[in-house]
């Protein structure tokens, strides 16, 4: 028997999403899947929230203006996209980029806790407050952003979302400053 890799699994769980169809409300407006990039056999996995139009229109996340700003902090510490593996809570982009909904989470949530055991990283990065309460419930991101938590031996470091920063130069230096704990954390 020979075992899959992290790729061949991760293939097989975005299969599996498309054919249970989750959240067919979201399907239905939505271009396409997008499920995740990047490193699968990284040690530090990135979750946002959900997809935008760009997203949606390339099937890839992160790469509209506020996966820009990603790579901008990711670069300011000497890492790139093949460095991590990144994905969001919600893997259909909900109309007019509205949040989330907590059902639509939920309908996610235990796919993106299958993909995270796949991948089975050392440290979770989420990106803004939706991501960050998937994980740790009940926190307020303006309280703990930067702070990091051990929770089941994955330590997790809730940062704020770089759309936050896109507009907002404070912002921009708090998330640069937050980004230096992670090759404290590596
Ligand atoms: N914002 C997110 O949370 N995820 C994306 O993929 C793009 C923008």
């Amino acid at each position: 028997m020979t075992t899959q890799t992290k790729k061949e699994l991760l293939d097989n769980l975005k299969k599996t999403i498309a054919i249970n169809n989750p959240c067919p409300e979201l399907k239905n407006s939505a271009i396409q899947l997008v499920f995740g990039d990047g490193n699968p056999d990284a040690d530090l996995v990135f979750i946002g929230e959900a997809p935008g139009k760009k997203e949606d229109e390339t099937g890839k996340p992160f790469v509209g203006a506020s996966g820009k700003m990603l790579d901008d902090l990711l670069s300011k510490i000497g890492l790139n996209r093949s460095d991590i593996y990144i994905t969001n809570i919600v893997k259909y982009r909900p109309p007019k980029n509205r949040d989330p909904s907590e059902s639509e989470k939920q309908a996610f949530l235990p796919y993106l806790r299958n993909q995270l055991e796949i991948i089975s990283p050392k440290i979770v990065v989420t990106l803004g407050r939706h991501s960050m309460n998937c994980f740790l419930p009940k926190r307020k991101i303006s309280e703990v952003h930067g702070s990091p938590e051990v929770v089941d031996g994955i330590t997790y470091l809730p940062l704020y979302h770089p759309a936050a920063a896109l507009y907002n130069g404070s912002m921009r230096q708090t998330l640069i400053d937050d980004f230096q704990k992670i090759p404290e954390l590596i």
